[in-house]
């Protein structure tokens, strides 16, 4: 016999939902078998990256130089250039891995993300000028008398004095110090022209230099380095930290000596030096290892950096969103869905957000009431309880997919640094990974899966604000070093 919902037709019945739901189910799962191979090329691609430069994994030393010892002082700036929002944060540090955190988000507009890179570091340099007037009182100028009562740090009152500023700049740089980077190439979607291959550092600072801003960038930090950091000045167990935002990525702490393509630098071997690996480009230009289905493949074709980031894109926020909406769109096109609706909103590219994926996987109740939400409030598009179902299941498929992938990278790192048998914690921060329901324990199976039981002894926990705080520790680390003259 038929449901109720069966029968009510022009909307597919539960029966080619679940044959369809099969497909999908053996395009996206991934077998331990599998996740093991991926691990074992994932390790030696980081290995290759160690060895030479410019690979396609660039492994870049960061020249973040050991762990914060937790007794780092003073106020900095921090200014994130993130995916999706430009924040400037005041950070101000305590001792004894204790903090204070001020700080604004500034919208970025897609217009900005693909117009003139100078105009891209002009817009920051006015954030950054916006919060301190703001928040600090307004800008003297060496000499200048001040205003009673403006509540200005300590450091902004002497004058003639900078406020040092970590630059926390997430996309992959070529670093010769620590306030240099030579963006290699944009990703997650940002075009800025006249950029790449281009002192990032550098044309950040001529922007603060043009409005006269008492400021001096000390220190060009990626995410994951800064929440590398951050995460290791609460929990000195933390040995690796991974992005699961707009972008994915890692970084770890390594042996100098171990970094084969800058040992002519002659850098004492015993350091340790965090390594940014850039992730994200893992198995790009070649495609050999990782498992793109057709979906994936429209997604990087139509992205416009085709080819690049092939990791990324099938785990990263910027894309599950689109991977789903690509699967339903092939189902109305064989005319399965939404027969006799109009799906006009859904066509458009990007518009289904990573977000719904999150909603549609929590929706406790039974009638599946937020994915009724979704499609009709943001696509005026009517669904019957079967196909709810089915989409809930498919966010289900691109979700765990998306982190069992990301277990075979932190496994990578875990092997290649034999962490397996201590064990060790991973700092994890980005909105997957802080909203997306179950993302971490499917990252913990995921790791038992590749490495049994063991695979237990890694653990992810939600990372400090490496961006923010991260990047005021190691500008502090940064300064005492270079106090010490040791830089
Ligand atoms: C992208 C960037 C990388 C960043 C990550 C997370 O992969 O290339 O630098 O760490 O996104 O934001």
């Amino acid at each position: 016999t038929r449901t109720q919902d069966e029968e009510d037709l022009p909307h597919a019945t539960k029966k080619t939902m679940a044959d369809h739901l099969r497909k999908y189910e053996s395009l996206f799962t991934l077998t331990p078998q599998r996740m093991r191979m991926i691990t074992e090329a994932f390790s030696e691609t980081l290995d290759l990256g160690l060895k030479k430069p410019d690979q396609t994994v660039p492994m870049i030393p960061t020249y973040v130089f050991g762990w914060p010892t937790g007794d780092e002082l003073g106020d900095y700036l921090a200014l994130d250039l993130g995916g999706t929002n430009l924040r400037v944060c005041l950070v101000s540090l305590q001792g004894s891995g204790k903090f204070e955190i001020t700080q604004t988000k500034y919208r970025l507009t897609e217009e900005q993300k693909q117009d003139d890179g100078e105009k891209l570091f002009d817009f920051c340099a006015e954030c950054l000028q916006t919060f301190i007037l703001t928040n600090m009182g307004s800008v003297s100028e060496p000499g200048e008398e001040r205003k009673e009562n403006e509540a200005v740090p300590e450091a902004l009152l002497k004058p003639g004095q900078e406020l040092p500023l970590g630059f926390t700049f997430s996309y992959p740089c070529d670093q010769e110090r620590i306030d240099h980077g030579k963006l290699i190439r944009w990703t997650k979607g940002f075009g800025a022209l006249r950029t790449e291959g281009r002192d990032v550092a550098d044309m950040f600072r001529k922007s603060i230099e043009k409005i006269n801003l008492p400021v001096k960038l000390t220190a060009l930090i990626n995410d994951t380095t800064g929440t590398l950091i951050a995460s290791h000045y609460v929990n000195p167990r933390t040995k690796i930290a991974v992005i699961f935002g707009t972008g994915c990525n890692a970084a770890y702490m390594d042996r100098v000596g171990d970094i084969e393509k800058i040992n002519h630098l002659g850098i004492d071997p015993d350091a340790e030096m965090v390594i940014n690996c850039e992730w994200g480009a893992f198995d790009s230009f070649h495609h050999e290892h990782l498992p793109r289905t057709k979906y994936d493949q429209v997604v990087d074709e139509t992205s416009n950096k085709p080819e690049e980031q092939a990791f990324e894109k099938l785990i990263s926020g910027r894309y599950l969103g689109e991977i789903l909406r690509l699967v339903i769109c092939e189902l109305i096109d064989e005319g399965v869905l939404f027969l006799g609706q109009n799906t006009y909103k859904l066509e458009k590219p990007y518009c289904f957000d990573t977000a719904f994926l999150s909603l549609m996987e929590s929706d406790p109740t039974d009638e599946l009431l937020m994915v009724i939400g979704i499609f009709t409030h943001f696509f005026a598009l009517e669904t019957t309880l079967a196909e709810r179902q089915f989409f809930r299941a498919l966010a289900r498929l691109v979700g765990r997919r998306a982190a069992r992938l990301s277990s075979c990278g932190i496994a990578a790192i875990v092997s290649k640094m034999g962490y397996l048998e201590e064990g060790c914690s991973v700092g994890a921060d980005g909105s997957l990974y802080n909203k997306y329901p179950g993302f971490a324990d499917r990252v913990h199976e995921g790791l038992v899966d590749i490495f049994g039981d063991k695979g237990r002894n890694i653990v992810t926990h939600h990372a400090e604000d490496g961006s923010g705080v991260g990047s005021a520790i190691i500008a502090a680390m940064t300064k005492k070093r270079k106090d010490a003259g040791t830089y």
